[in-house]
């Protein structure tokens, strides 16, 4: 795919749809990890004397306008992590959207309101297309985490205007290309979180491009029941012990180890401090659940990594929300990001909870990438095409 290296921007107008759907609490962005990663494109760009033309949507106002959804307080905090100014047009398309494009000088920054709340961006609709596309001169895609959406924005836009990828969308593709298009072996995935039931082809597809797969999190529990191991009162799928039989039988076929918890810690309830304890995976008690794997457990994952040379981590080991469940999250997490500060590992990490618990293990800033993606990256580790991806490679 073509880069911003490829693109002549000085003096033109250059729409850059970047991912601005940061939480937002009392009218103040409360998370800045996603405009900061799109600050380099903007910054680049604005250097190269582009008009820079912002796009993004925020929440999911469904083709209405929202005020509650609008970007405006978004535009203020991107013109404060920028250091430059920021201005805001009340529409993306239109004559709110004209007249502020017109006033632009070469390097100024504009946002144009959130594109959802036009009916046709979800729709991915050629008028909407056509009026948006009206406004620039070129494209930039810059929004990895939005890429699994077919909406104008994301991919009508790309049909129209010369396009290329921008800086975080270059750094989110090459990451996950690193790890599971062509990755160094041996290859690891750790795969935690609550359901199988969500990550069926997550673990279908994984399966068949890592040597190894660490399964944690309460999913963990329906393999166990599928090993033929009692869980107690945890959160398990019972009904999926079949599929998760099938998924170990597979993958095993496919030279893929599945490595489970040895052992648990658990108790009567998940709630902070309560009382716990560590049991082996064979003498989980009929009446408690688990809500972490053990010691022995951490240990084997953490050896089995020292010897892997590349990591793709999606969701946690435990309950890390309630201490002192963190733990195995906390201690692999740390392992992999001292691996990986070592030189001797490549970490990839990204979808859903995943910051979070590696925010919570304070690991994040030695993992190789820690993709601000949720959805997308569940899908792209789903082995499927994401069409904001799909339109670049043309
Ligand atoms: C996200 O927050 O994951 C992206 O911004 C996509 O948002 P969406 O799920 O509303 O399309």
């Amino acid at each position: 795919f073509r880069t911003l290296d490829d693109l002549n921007a000085a003096g033109r107008r250059v729409l850059v749809r970047v991912d601005l759907n940061v939480p937002v609490r009392d009218g103040r962005v409360s998370d800045h990890t996603r405009i900061d990663r799109v600050l380099p494109t903007i910054r680049e760009l604005s250097d190269k004397g582009a008009k820079v033309i912002l796009l993004a949507h925020f929440g999911r106002p469904k083709g209405e306008r929202k005020p509650e959804l609008s970007l405006e307080p978004v535009a203020a905090a991107v013109s404060e992590r920028l250091g430059r100014p920021v201005a805001f047009a009340a529409d993306c398309v239109g004559e709110p959207a004209e007249k502020a494009i017109a006033a632009m000088n070469d390097s100024d920054v504009l946002l144009l309101e959130n594109t959802r709340f036009h009916a046709g961006e979800e729709k991915n609709d050629s008028d909407l297309a056509d009026r948006m596309a009206a406004l620039g001169d070129a494209f930039v895609a810059d929004a990895f985490s939005c890429a699994h959406r077919a909406h104008v924005s994301t991919e009508g836009l790309a049909r129209r205007l010369e396009t290329v990828a921008g800086r975080c969308m270059e750094a989110e593709l090459t990451a996950l290309e690193s790890a599971l298009g062509d990755p160094e072996r041996p290859a690891a995935a750790l795969v935690g979180g609550a359901k199988v039931s969500t990550k069926l082809d997550v673990l279908e597809n994984l399966s068949g491009s890592v040597d190894l797969l660490i399964i944690g999190g309460a999913m963990a529990n329906t393999f166990l029941l599928a090993r033929g191991f009692e869980v107690g009162r945890s959160l398990a799928e019972p009904d999926l012990v079949a599929t998760a039989q099938r998924i170990m039988f597979a993958a095993e076929n496919r030279g893929c180890e599945i490595l489970l918890p040895l052992d648990a810690v658990v108790a009567d309830k998940l709630a902070a401090d309560v009382d716990s304890d560590i049991v082996d995976i064979a003498a989980v008690p009929a009446d408690r659940m688990i809500l972490d794997v053990g010691p022995k457990s951490i240990a084997q994952t953490v050896a089995r990594l020292e010897n892997c040379r590349t990591l793709m981590w999606n969701g946690p080991m435990g309950a890390f929300e309630t201490p002192p469940f963190d733990r195995a999250t906390v201690e692999i997490a740390r392992a992999a990001a001292r691996l990986t500060k070592a030189g001797k590992l490549n970490s990839v990490a990204g979808g859903g909870d995943t910051v979070a618990a590696l925010n919570h293990a304070d690991a994040t800033a030695d993992f190789s990438y820690v993709s601000t993606a949720g959805g997308a990256f569940l899908e792209w580790i789903e082995g499927k095409v994401l069409p904001g991806v799909a339109v670049l490679q043309r």
